[in-house]
């Protein structure tokens, strides 16, 4: 007997400019089809609709979460507008695949992931980077216990961001929608991984400021001290202020080695021993990879698509993807609690509700 491949019908919601993404994806993957895009914007909706040869087009999501051939939705509204639609989406049984960060606060997270659960759905919290082969390649080594005791994690995300970028889009820079400015919106993709590498935070002490910009709700610039649960400490620095945007930098220091992520490639990779692992990083095209660090679309698309395959192949599987709803939560939390503790001149312990 022939064994035919499912296909997964898609429902993309928000057709602004990240959609682009997920729009490819589902254009490039084989077992994955295009139903039906959906934005409040008539025009978005169906210039998206003729441009991805799509006859289904939407100006209301609940319509689109009402076809039965959809299977699969891609929430790419503004962060603080999805909690409605996930619920919703999860309640029809739909899967959900949601733009980073899921939400804009761990109450309405935690609405949207019990909502998933209830329902016996999957949702997935894009964090692109995660499939990025550099940074595999250090959460292996990570992993195998090559760094030995960890020591020091650090992010640092010098981008830029110009006042015309906060101000085209209402939603942007505010405290509602964005739900954060420098570290909600950029460095949330560097938190991720920091916390992915390093493990669980325990307490953060942080700063935050609007220093580059007028006009936004939100931080541009931000500094945090951090110490994650295995007694290793570091710092976050993210900023969309410093012009022009001299880009992302993980460091990663280990009783037994160091490794430096500079945009997205690994820059230095040095250990005590030597190891099967360091053949695969002198393969890798050690250039600098696009990072978004003055423009928020030059990112490396293939991500999106590689975290999307992964994501179909666990529903196929009946496995929770890498990214799940509670691991996508995480970087949300790290980040609330700097803004607490920039607040309040306090260090705050996580998980948030333990304080
Ligand atoms: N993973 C990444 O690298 C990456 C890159 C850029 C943006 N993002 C994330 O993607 C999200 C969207 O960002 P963007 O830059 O595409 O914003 P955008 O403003 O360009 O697009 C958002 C779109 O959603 C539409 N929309 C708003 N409410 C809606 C609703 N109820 N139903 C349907 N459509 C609705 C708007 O009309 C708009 O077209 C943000 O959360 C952002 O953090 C992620």
């Amino acid at each position: 007997m022939v064994r035919t491949e499912k296909k997964y019908g898609f429902g993309i919601i928000g057709c602004g400019a990240v959609s682009k993404f997920h729009l490819d994806a589902v254009q490039n993957i084989k077992n994955a089809e295009l139903i039906a895009v959906c934005d409040i914007s008539e025009e978005m909706s169906k210039r998206t609709a003729e441009n991805y040869n799509c006859i289904n087009w939407y100006t209301d999501y609940k319509q689109l979460l009402g076809r039965d051939d959809i299977d699969i939705v891609s929430i790419c509204t503004p962060s603080g507008l999805r909690r409605d639609i996930a619920i919703l989406a999860a309640q029809m049984g739909k899967h959900i695949i949601v733009e980073k960060p899921i939400e804009v606060t761990l109450e309405r997270i935690d609405e949207i992931l019990s909502e998933c659960e209830k329902n016996e759905v999957v949702i997935s919290g894009i964090f692109n980077l995660r499939y990025n082969k550099h940074y595999s390649l250090v959460k292996e080594a990570i992993s195998s216990g090559r760094l030995g005791k960890l020591i020091l994690g650090d992010a640092y995300i010098k981008w830029y961001r110009s006042q015309e970028y906060y101000d085209s889009g209402k939603w942007r820079g505010t405290k509602t929608l964005d739900g954060g400015g420098a570290l909600m919106n950029q460095s949330i993709h560097f938190i991720d991984l920091l916390q992915w590498m390093m493990g669980p935070v325990k307490h953060v002490f942080g700063e935050i400021a609007t220093l580059g910009h007028h006009d936004i709700e939100v931080e541009d610039t931000a500094v945090a001290t951090v110490k994650y649960e295995n007694g290793a400490i570091g710092v976050i620095e993210g900023t969309t202020a410093a012009y022009p945007g001299i880009g992302s930098r993980l460091d990663i220091h280990g009783e037994n080695g160091t490794i430096v992520i500079e945009d997205n490639a690994i820059k230095c990779w040095e250990f005590r021993d030597h190891h099967p692992l360091d053949l695969k990083v002198q393969e890798l095209n050690m250039s600098k990879h696009a990072g978004g660090m003055a423009d928020p679309l030059s990112i490396d698309g293939s991500l999106h698509q590689k975290q999307i395959e992964e994501i179909l192949d666990c529903i196929s599987k009946g496995k929770k993807p890498m990214v799940n709803g509670y691991e996508a939560r995480k970087s949300v939390e790290i980040i609330h609690a700097i803004y607490k503790s920039a607040h309040s001149k306090q260090l705050v312990n996580l998980p948030m509700d333990r304080n």
